[in-house]
């Protein structure tokens, strides 16, 4: 392959100059990490999810190691959507695309706030995050039931006319149902995995290791899961799917593509290197050139079967 490759693609009705955006939790507000990459070099990036109302998080330790990866209960602590509207958006240079993630306590919450958003013309698209797993109420509910998660997502389309995306919960037993309620609700597309429900234990104190109890497990040791339900809900809709979960290098993002992702996010892997996302576009771009695709969007789904699956 010699000609130049075409990295854009378009996820969810929105054009990024690349697939590769960073998640939502992991990235704050984008100007955090201006220091360390310019924005510009990646698709996007999804905002810290926010609330109608400032809302303080869980109290520490919320946040834990653990084998290839971390726990966090941080719970959805955020400066609530004044504050991001008018002082953290305006302080991004023109031209980053900005993905506005909303987390709420039922479906008005959902609705009101994702309007909002989606009505300042800096904001790209909002992701719905219907899948915190630590957070009682909101967030995990109505990730894992498929009716609430379709009315949820269905009252928020009646608000939004921009790219509306819906992110899952991983912590379900079968995510195509999942997806399929979100496409037929008129979500634009999909992002998976969020962090997966979890606990670890301090054998000396005998105590929880997060004073929550329960977090999100999140890191390369959830890759493969993310890679699966990604793989499952690409071949359950036609809406595009952003995959996400334990991201580490531009292989780990290609495999994502190959299992259908149209889009990745890059999320833990910003605190052990907060340049990680740009070095993950330009090596997707390399991929593609040493196995001669012309256009990065034909990675999506480029996945060689010798077989049908068996599920
Ligand atoms: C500290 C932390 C905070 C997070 N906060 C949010 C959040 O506010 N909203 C959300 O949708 N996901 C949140 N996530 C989940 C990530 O966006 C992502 O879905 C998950 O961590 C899996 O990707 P990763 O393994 O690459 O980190 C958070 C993750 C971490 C580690």
């Amino acid at each position: 392959m010699s000609g130049p490759v075409e990295t854009a693609v378009e996820f969810a009705g929105i054009p990024l100059r690349n697939p590769v955006l960073t998640a939502s939790g992991t990235f704050g507000y984008g100007s955090e990490f201006g220091p360390f990459l310019d924005l510009r070099r990646i698709g996007g990036f999804v905002g810290k999810s926010l609330t109608l109302e400032p809302r303080f998080g869980n109290p520490p330790p919320r946040i834990a190691e653990s084998p290839a990866g971390m726990l966090n209960a941080i719970s959805i602590e955020n400066i609530g959507v004044d504050a991001f509207l008018e002082e953290k958006l305006p302080a991004l240079p023109e031209g980053v695309v900005v993905i506005a993630s909303c987390f709420g306590t039922d479906p008005d919450d959902y609705a009101r706030l994702a309007a909002r958003l989606s009505d300042s013309p800096r904001v790209s698209g909002v992701e719905i995050n219907a899948s915190c797993p630590h957070v009682k109420s909101g967030g995990i509910e109505f990730g894992q039931d498929p009716e609430l998660l379709k009315d949820l997502v269905r009252r928020v389309r009646e608000h939004v006319s921009g790219p509306l995306i819906v992110k899952l919960s991983p912590n379900v037993t079968r995510i195509a149902p999942m997806a399929e309620v979100c496409q037929e609700a008129g979500a634009d597309g999909i992002t998976l995995i969020n962090a997966i429900q979890s606990m670890e234990v301090d054998v000396e104190t005998r105590r929880p290791v997060l004073a929550n109890v329960l977090g999100g497990l999140s890191g390369p040791a959830i890759r493969p899961i993310a890679l699966r339900m990604v793989w499952q809900a690409s071949r359950a809709v036609d809406i595009p799917i952003c995959g996400v979960g334990g991201i580490a290098s531009a292989e780990d993002a290609v495999k994502f593509l190959l299992c259908g992702a149209t889009a990745i996010q890059v999320g833990t892997i910003n605190y052990v290197n907060p340049m990680a996302a740009g070095e993950i576009a330009d090596g997707i771009l390399a991929y593609a050139q040493r196995h001669g695709f012309s256009r990065v969007a034909d990675l999506t789904g480029a996945l060689e079967l010798d077989r049908a699956p068996v599920s």
